[in-house]
């Protein structure tokens, strides 16, 4: 079931390029899934009309709180990230359709790339609770980039690259000696789509089965506006409804 509801900002971290927002709901928090997301409306602009679709990055429903994980690229993220403790958030949540669970027993690689780490969170901390634990593979263009690490390290063995070599192997996460030393039974991966296509490219070399979290562009959220179709094999289809999570074979990459 669908909300539209206000939060309460509880907290906020501030990071070099991004922020976490831990936001409060009065209300008992929908059932949601890893890989949804939330749509923001932004206050106070007329330039961010739209809401802006933001991963959830965690979510705790005894205390009725989501995170977020917020990267600034333009002035919605820039207002969002901007909010102080005890303002209100409105929010519609959880919207689109999220990672597909493994089978118990089954290997599981989280593959992350810049701001596309904000997902597995939530996901890596559902699969420990299914007594999975996935290993991760996390990159960034510099050590920065790569926020929470400790946290991340909880859920599963984690693996970093840097594009400039300032924190684990150099390079992109597809050159990470992982991928020569170890197999897994399923993928999934968020993060720019280049890096997306790279790992869907290695996957396939491999024959392992992949998942992609996508983020085209968006207006409505709700499958009405058609602004972020993506070509699939079954036709074009909307990421907001459809997605944002796609198994690769059925992408035309
Ligand atoms: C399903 C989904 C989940 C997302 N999760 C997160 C998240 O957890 N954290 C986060 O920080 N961001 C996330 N994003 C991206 C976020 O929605 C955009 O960065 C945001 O909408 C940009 O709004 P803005 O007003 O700040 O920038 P705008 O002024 O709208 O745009 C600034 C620049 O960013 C580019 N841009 C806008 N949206 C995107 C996008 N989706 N992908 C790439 N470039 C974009 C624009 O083309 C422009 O160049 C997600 C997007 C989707 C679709
Ligand atoms: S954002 Fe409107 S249809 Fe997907």
């Amino acid at each position: 079931m669908k909300q539209i509801a206000d939060f309460k900002l509880v907290e906020k971290q501030d990071y070099s390029r991004s922020v976490l927002l831990r936001l409060r709901s009065e209300h008992p928090l929908p059932d949601i899934q890893p890989g949804q997301f939330v749509q923001v409306r932004i206050d106070g602009s007329p330039s961010t009309y739209l809401r802006r679709p933001i991963s959830i990055h965690d979510v705790d429903l005894q205390r009725k709180e989501v995170s977020l994980l917020v990267q600034q690229v333009g002035e919605g993220t820039r207002r969002l990230a901007s909010a102080d403790k005890g303002d209100t958030i409105n929010m519609v949540l959880p919207l689109g359709a999220g990672f597909t669970m493994p089978e118990k027993g089954e290997k599981c690689l989280l593959v992350g790339g810049g701001i596309g780490i904000a997902p597995l969170f939530y996901f890596a901390e559902v699969l420990n609770e299914k007594s999975i634990r996935p290993t991760l593979l996390l990159g960034g263009k510099t050590k920065t980039d790569l926020i929470r690490l400790v946290d991340y390290q909880q859920f599963g063995e984690t693996f970093v690259t840097t594009e400039d070599g300032s924190l684990g192997e150099k390079g992109f996460v597809t050159m990470h000696s992982i991928w020569q030393r170890q197999s897994f039974d399923k993928i999934y991966v968020c993060g720019p789509k280049p890096m997306m296509k790279a790992v869907a490219k290695l996957a396939v070399e491999k024959d392992v089965w992949c998942e992609v979290s996508l983020e085209n562009l968006m207006a409505c959220g709700l499958g009405a506006c058609l602004c972020c179709v993506e070509d699939t094999v079954d036709g074009h289809v909307c990421v907001c409804k459809e997605g944002p999570v796609f198994n690769t074979r059925r992408l035309k990459w």
